[in-house]
């Protein structure tokens, strides 16, 4: 670094740095990457909530803008509106750390074509078209103005993959075969369109996830009749895909205590404290499920934990203990706490396997079947077809 160099290119080789000492960036041409796309381009502004529920925006009028943009953390770009007025996200620049992690893990040759799913920004678009070149990247976003968006900025760069404004569960079959698939945003059931449009003995990564964040990131081989792979080590969350160009609906809970039968707990009722049993718990479930909380205490925090199936189920645990037993209540065809109570009791006798001991076959029928250590091993779990999801997703 020179006094001439661009404060920007400081803070990109920074961000490397802190990348590569941290085990995550391990190869030259993703550092040269990292170093050379200037990620500022892709984030000209930010939003932040706040402990209030409100968001603020940050750009370039604010002196930390910059050097937070070279931080290594998610910033979200894209807000929308329910039709009841809840602002959500909807699309972010991700974790760098994240990218880089996936972008390793995808160990691409410099003749592979890759598409990428959730093209949001662009910056990742960018990174994979500076590592390859222009023709050997796709990436498709649902929003027609993120990809509009990004592709003047990646034009700016003299970047100049193939983008398209499309719903990433077709995948992109006019410029497939692809050696990889990257998505960027998590998926319920992993789409047979990508199989189709991967050769054999290439893979898809991407995050499998069910409802409640219970799911991870899985890097599968295409095989000629089938996808498999393993679920990677450490746990990461993406922004669920959607099916339309706007705020998703708002889904209301409707949930009275005094009907459900109850019954009393001493488990956690939050869901990121235990995600691999609640996946498993999914492969008994109809249909996907939602967490939120519901009612307040004379102190005003939260008194229920409240988990809703689409077709009307719901559980509710009470956030306070009494001698470490929570209450619960439970209503509807699927007994949501017990199956959840029931996955991890078999979680807890297999001696509580990490994510990476889990892997994930997938067929053309749709089918998806978790196994534990080995695809043919003796421990198995079908997940039923998410609720929802368009048929052609296959
Ligand atoms: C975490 S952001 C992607 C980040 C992006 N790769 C980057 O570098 O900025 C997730 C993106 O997935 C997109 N997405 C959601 N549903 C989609 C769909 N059905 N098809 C394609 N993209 C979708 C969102 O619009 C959003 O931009």
């Amino acid at each position: 670094m020179t006094a001439t160099t661009p404060p920007w290119r400081t803070l990109a080789h920074r961000l490397a740095d802190e990348l590569a000492t941290e085990g995550v960036l391990r190869s030259p041409q993703w550092r040269a990457a990292i170093e050379t796309v200037p990620r500022h381009v892709f984030v000209p502004r930010f939003h932040t909530q706040q402990r209030d529920g409100r968001w603020s925006e940050t750009g370039a009028e604010s002196p930390d803008w910059l050097d937070q943009v070279y931080r290594n953390q998610p910033l979200i770009t894209a807000l929308a509106t329910t039709p009841r007025g809840s602002q959500v996200t909807v699309s972010s620049s991700t974790k760098p750390g994240l990218m880089i992690r996936m972008l390793e893990a995808l160990d691409l040759e410099d003749s592979h074509r890759v598409l990428e799913i959730g093209t949001g920004t662009g910056y990742n678009a960018g990174l994979l078209t500076r590592r390859l070149g222009d023709d050997q990247v796709c990436s498709v976003d649902i929003g027609a103005d993120l990809v509009a968006t990004a592709r003047t900025r990646l034009h700016e760069l003299g970047l100049r993959p193939t983008l398209v404004a499309a719903h990433g569960g077709a995948g992109l079959p006019g410029h497939a075969p692809f050696d990889r698939i990257i998505a960027t945003c998590s998926v319920p059931t992993i789409p047979w369109a990508w199989a189709e449009q991967v050769r054999e003995g290439g893979l898809i990564l991407a995050d499998l996830k069910r409802s409640v964040h219970a799911g991870n990131l899985v890097l599968l081989t295409r095989h000629a009749d089938r996808l498999e792979g393993r679920f990677l080590p450490r746990w990461a969350g993406f922004m669920a895909i959607r099916d339309t160009d706007c705020a998703p609906p708002d889904r209301h809970i409707s949930f009275t205590p005094a009907d459900g039968a109850h019954s009393t707990t001493s488990l956690s009722p939050h869901p990121w404290e235990s995600l691999i049993p609640w996946l498993l718990a999914q492969s008994r479930m109809p249909s996907q499920l939602t967490f939120g909380y519901r009612g307040l205490t004379d102190t005003g925090a939260h008194q229920w934990a409240v988990f809703t199936a689409s077709e009307g189920s719901w559980c509710a645990v009470a956030m306070n203990a009494t001698n470490d037993r929570r209450d619960v209540r439970q209503h509807g065809a699927t007994r949501i706490w017990d199956e959840y109570e029931k996955s991890r009791s078999q979680w807890q006798n297999l001696g509580e396997p990490g994510w990476d001991r889990f892997g994930v076959t997938v067929t053309d029928d749709g089918t998806h079947r978790l196994w534990l250590d080995e695809p043919d091993g003796t421990h198995t779990w079908v997940l039923p077809r998410a609720a929802g999801q368009r048929a052609t997703w296959g």
